[in-house]
């Protein structure tokens, strides 16, 4: 359990975040044209999606991608390190959110940056988050699925309801400068999804690059290596059961809910989700 909580604007953040900074994100940090940003809520695949970047932008050569520490290689704007490392940094940015929209810097919203937004079934998201945040102090996690499960319908989980999160940043889905992508797409049909992220990002690989970024960042690979972020989480929490790569599959949600809870999620995803077409979320064809 978490020794604190640290709410923000109506949203509950991991406790080592400070409030500080997270207003200095969005009042004052200057998102340039040449970014390119990775967008997820919690447990969605964003270390996949990182790797893969990563990946694309070393054609494949895991040699040349920044290890030691790895969240220099996308660094996460809202945690302390990764903000401070992002003020210094010149050049054509590389960087990772989970934030809402609305908590977003304002100057993004006149900027031509780039967003790949992932988004992924919630159930399964929920299960993920279950599994990862219990293991992790920073975030006050029930210890039964079934009080998580309450507390992520209402939004009280870290960096709040996934139902807001996604509305806000959907409505971002018509710009020219916005890839909307999904976990289940990206597991079905991986070489053409990171083709089309290739595409996005204006990056022409060889087919037998593309070979190289699919090698490297498979579960298999990515759960067996330490070319994720797994290493130092595990050391710098002192916590062998943290893992970005847990399970890597879809459906999982369907070995942990009860008939009981499945009916409730669907009810209440009907409601929030209403007017959404079904083909922007492949999880609704399951
Ligand atoms: P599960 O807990 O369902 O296994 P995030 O990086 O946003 O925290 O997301 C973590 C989820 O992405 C975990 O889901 C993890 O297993 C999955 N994941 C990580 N790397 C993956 C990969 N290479 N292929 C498929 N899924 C992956």
């Amino acid at each position: 359990m978490a020794d604190g909580e640290m709410w923000f604007e109506g949203i509950l953040f991991p406790n080592v975040f400070k409030p500080e900074i997270l207003r200095d994100i969005g009042d004052n940090f200057v998102v340039k044209n040449d970014d390119t940003i990775i967008v997820t809520y919690p447990k969605s695949g964003t270390n996949w999606l990182i790797e893969i970047v990563s990946l694309i932008y070393s054609k494949g050569d895991p040699q040349q991608i920044q290890t030691e520490p790895a969240w220099e290689r996308s660094p996460w704007i809202e945690s302390n390190i990764g903000y401070e490392i992002l003020l210094n940094q010149c050049g054509p940015r590389n960087y990772t959110t989970h934030l809402p929209i609305q908590l977003f810097p304002k100057t993004f919203f006149s900027s031509k940056a780039k967003v790949i937004y992932l988004i992924r079934n919630p159930r399964d998201v929920l299960v993920s988050g279950y599994f990862f945040f219990k293991e992790l102090s920073i975030v006050k996690t029930p210890d039964k699925l079934q009080e998580y499960f309450e507390l992520f319908l209402k939004g009280s989980v870290a960096y709040g309801s996934w139902f807001e999160h996604i509305r806000g940043w959907l409505s971002m889905r018509e710009k020219k400068d916005f890839l909307l992508l999904s976990y289940e797409e990206l597991k079905e049909n991986t070489r053409s999804t990171v083709e089309k992220i290739c595409e996005f990002l204006e990056k022409k690989l060889k087919p037998e690059e593309i070979d190289l970024v699919l090698k490297y960042s498979s579960f298999k690979y990515m759960k067996e290596n330490q070319l994720s972020s797994n290493k130092q989480m595990i050391d710098h929490f002192k916590n062998k059961n943290l893992t970005f790569t847990r399970k890597g599959v879809t459906g999982d949600w369907k070995n942990h809910f009860t008939v009981a809870q499945a009916e409730v999620f669907d009810k209440i995803y009907r409601e929030r989700m209403a007017g959404y077409p079904p083909k922007l979320f492949p999880w609704e064809d399951s």
